[in-house]
């Protein structure tokens, strides 16, 4: 659910009409509702109020540290994949000791400012870098709290790109494997393996794979309790879906229903990681139409936001839903069209064969879904200086993000003095 509606004819996000924020901001615009997110995080954070827990937000999902600071008063914390998610947790106010930092690859220099900034822990994925964890913990006299992350092989049935719990994926250590990397953790003197870490992919739409994975992480959980390992944390992941066409996901209450039962007298603290689900639905990228163009295999309508601005559709053919900003354009009448940016490649798109009303020039349209993965996936191909971030709340709204300028698109660059007219 969200608060973008139409009243009085014209799409508003929550008090504040979209067309004002497009003509006040220029677009492409994202625009985030104050509303939706704070609903979205409380009804998650409710949904496991039986159970002693943690709600680390994915902020590889969102990460504009004004929504860090949002979720961070309603008591979250964060998931981090690099050094730079946790300058901007810190710049946003978290707290580390509510950080847990995954990935396959940090390097010495991340694992090094996470241990000084003592962080909750570290979802460790191969058993060198554990081994590394150790090194670095010991050389700044630190004890580096760790859950290993395991990969149960269970199937979430998404998209290629964003299934992680599979065996052929690269994340994580195979399940059948982890007992053993546990003995090796209990050697190592700079390790203390507090936790359990498990996610199996994004945007799962159905509870089935969540209640299997719990399954075997419980099971393993006993196990190494069994053998005297001391674990105090279950790390469920994220991939909790939402609805962008006619995805019928579980409700947070029915994740919840599904996994709680194995895990609920487990005597652990449960770490969520959702990312998807609460920012998703809470945001919409808006563009405005340029021009139409036909041939007589298709019609096109080219929109001032491209793969740049915004990359899943390009990038996972994800289907993103398009309304127009008036509500009187859906009367027009209906067309097959694919709705293009201005970016040079084919793959640029936002909506493909899509069936959309008329479009005229000037036209404002919302991209919805578009709060997750969506500005920080954006990038400055072709030299287009990335949108701003509003943020709205009631009638009010807040820019928390500038408009990049072109300035901001040279930034670093100089020219050497061996290149005819370079400075040096
Ligand atoms: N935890 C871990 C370890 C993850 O790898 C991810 C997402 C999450 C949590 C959050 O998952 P969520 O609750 O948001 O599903 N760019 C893609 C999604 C990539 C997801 C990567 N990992 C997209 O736009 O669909």
């Amino acid at each position: 659910m969200h608060f973008f509606e139409y009243k009085n004819g014209e799409l508003y996000a929550e008090g504040v009409p979209v067309a004002r924020l497009a003509e006040e901001l220029g677009t492409p615009l994202y625009v985030y509702s104050h509303k939706t997110l704070v609903r979205h995080f409380k009804v998650f954070n409710e949904a496991f109020a039986d159970v002693p827990h943690l709600i680390c937000f994915a902020m590889k999902s969102n990460s504009n540290i004004a929504i860090l600071r949002l979720f961070s008063e309603l008591g979250g914390g964060l998931d981090i994949v690099s050094q730079g998610e946790l300058y901007r947790g810190i710049k946003a106010g978290v707290s580390p000791k509510k950080v847990v930092f995954a990935g396959v690859g940090k390097t010495d220099d991340e694992i090094a400012y996470a241990l000084e900034q003592g962080i909750l822990m570290f979802n460790v994925e191969s058993e060198d870098e554990l081994r590394n964890i150790d090194a670095v913990a010991g050389r700044l006299g630190k004890t580096a709290p760790v859950a290993i992350r395991v990969n149960p092989d269970v199937n979430p049935e998404t998209h290629p790109y964003i299934a992680t719990g599979l065996k052929k994926s690269k994340f994580g250590i195979d399940i059948a494997r982890a007992m053993a990397q546990y003995r090796a953790a209990a050697e190592l003197p700079n390790i203390d393996a507090c936790g359990l870490h498990c996610h199996i992919g994004s945007q799962i739409t159905q509870s089935s794979p969540f209640a299997e994975a719990a399954g075997k992480a419980a099971d393993l959980v006993h196990a190494l309790r069994g053998e005297g390992h001391d674990i105090r944390y279950l790390n469920v992941g994220g991939g909790l879906g939402i609805t962008y066409h006619d995805e019928v996901p579980p409700s947070p209450k029915e994740y919840a229903e599904a996994i709680l039962p194995v895990l609920k007298d487990l005597d652990v603290t449960l770490v969520l990681e959702p990312g998807r689900v609460i920012a998703g639905n809470a945001g919409i990228l808006v563009t405005k139409v340029l021009y139409g163009k036909e041939n007589e295999e298709k019609r096109f309508t080219i929109i001032d936001a491209g793969m740049n601005d915004l990359i899943r559709p390009s990038l996972y053919h994800a289907f993103q839903e398009v309304w127009p900003v008036e509500e009187a354009v859906r009367q027009r009448p209906r067309h097959v069209c694919d709705l293009v940016g201005p970016i040079c490649e084919s793959g640029d798109y936002l909506a493909k064969d899509r069936e959309l009303p008329e479009l005229e020039r000037d036209d404002l349209l919302a991209i919805m879904s578009a709060g997750a993965y969506g500005f920080v996936m954006a990038s400055n191909y072709n030299s287009r200086p990335r949108p701003p971030e509003v943020l709205v709340r009631d009638g009010e709204y807040h820019v928390i993000r500038e408009r990049e300028n072109f300035e901001d698109l040279i930034r670093g660059e100089s020219i050497p003095a061996f290149i005819s007219g370079g400075a040096g």
